[in-house]
């Protein structure tokens, strides 16, 4: 493994691993991702390995450009032009009718797809010159924190990968939002870093939701999942004592002030998370945000980071 700085040269190199049929690690605005050619079954399969996930889990193919979108999905609704004018590139995922290029190892077996252009320059620049789609998981292990910033890939997946490019923090810091495109209504598969309420007002119409119990139409939606090593707990406020993240002045050192705007929130949550697993934080103690829709993203991640599911 070798962390490297997204020269042209290192993308050039990380974008001919992809091609011959390896995966590398990318930066996107969202997460890091394990990428590899979405259309290589082998390559795919091994991602699953890498990250000890099931492969009924399909994963998010990655495009470079929306002319794209006709190599990974049969057709799209107008919808789907609609999402992409406004948030693509960006952190938003559509799940569409899968193309039969596709092998059905990138789709978990299901006959739809999930895509997505990414926002960062280095994960375009990496796409564009692998010339294929790119499936990109989080580039965590199965369950565990998303990484925000190369260090924080888990040694595991650092280890089996060839090139992991180094984009420095990502800029939004959760998953993108996944919106299913394939029944009548728009779903919410995975709220994320685009918010409910700004596609609502795009679309003009309700979105629906999973309710969080109800698994599994989408792999994001086990419930303990996005889960640092240590127990977390939910609490209205924090004692003294307590290790964790706040709102309000820290009482003690072990504690994090959080921003109070949801998206700055966001931004921050995995790498502070990843920061008390690796001082060895067995209990991390979090202050309930607001139960505003804005805070949806962060709700849902800090759920089932709290799970014992
Ligand atoms: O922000 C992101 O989306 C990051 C970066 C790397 O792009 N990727 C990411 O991938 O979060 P992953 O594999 O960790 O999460 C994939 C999500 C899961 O929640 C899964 O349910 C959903 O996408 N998904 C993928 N294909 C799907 C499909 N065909 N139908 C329904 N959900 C799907
Ligand atoms: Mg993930």
């Amino acid at each position: 493994m070798s962390v490297f700085s997204p020269t042209p040269e290192a993308i050039a190199a990380a974008a001919k691993v992809i091609r011959e049929g390896g995966v590398i690690v990318m930066p996107t605005e969202t997460v890091y991702g394990l990428a590899c050619d979405a259309l290589n079954a082998e390559a795919v399969n091994r991602v699953y390995e890498i990250k000890d996930r099931p492969n009924e889990n399909p994963l998010i193919i990655h495009l470079a450009d929306w002319s794209d979108l006709g190599k990974v999905a049969l057709s799209w609704p107008a919808v789907a032009e609609k999402l992409a004018q406004a948030y693509w590139p960006g952190p938003l995922t559509l799940v569409l009718p899968r193309h039969p290029d596709v092998p059905m190892e990138t789709t978990g077996g299901r006959e739809t797809v999930a895509v997505r252009i990414p926002r960062h320059h280095v994960a375009r620049e990496v796409i564009k010159a692998a010339g294929c789609p790119v499936a990109a998981p989080s580039a965590n292990v199965f369950m565990g924190l998303s990484p925000t910033k190369a260090y924080d890939i888990d040694p595991v997946i650092q280890v089996e990968v060839d090139i992991i490019l180094d984009g420095g923090p990502c800029e939004v810091g959760l998953e993108s939002t996944v919106v299913d495109l394939t029944e009548e209504h728009p779903v919410i598969l995975r709220p994320g870093g685009v918010g409910r309420a700004e596609i609502q007002a795009l679309l003009g119409q309700p979105l629906g939701s999973i309710p969080p119990a109800s698994v599994r139409k989408s792999p994001g939606l086990y419930l303990r999942h996005y889960a640092p090593k240590a127990t977390v707990r939910l609490v209205s406020e924090l004692a003294s004592g307590d290790t964790g993240l706040t709102f309000e002045e820290p009482k003690g050192e072990n504690q994090v002030r959080m921003p109070k705007e949801p998206r700055a929130y966001g931004a921050r949550l995995y790498a502070v998370l990843h920061q008390l697993d690796n001082a060895g934080v067995e209990t991390i103690t979090i202050q309930e945000p607001p139960a505003d829709a804005d805070w949806e993203a962060v709700w849902d991640r800090l759920r089932k980071a709290s799970s014992s599911a």
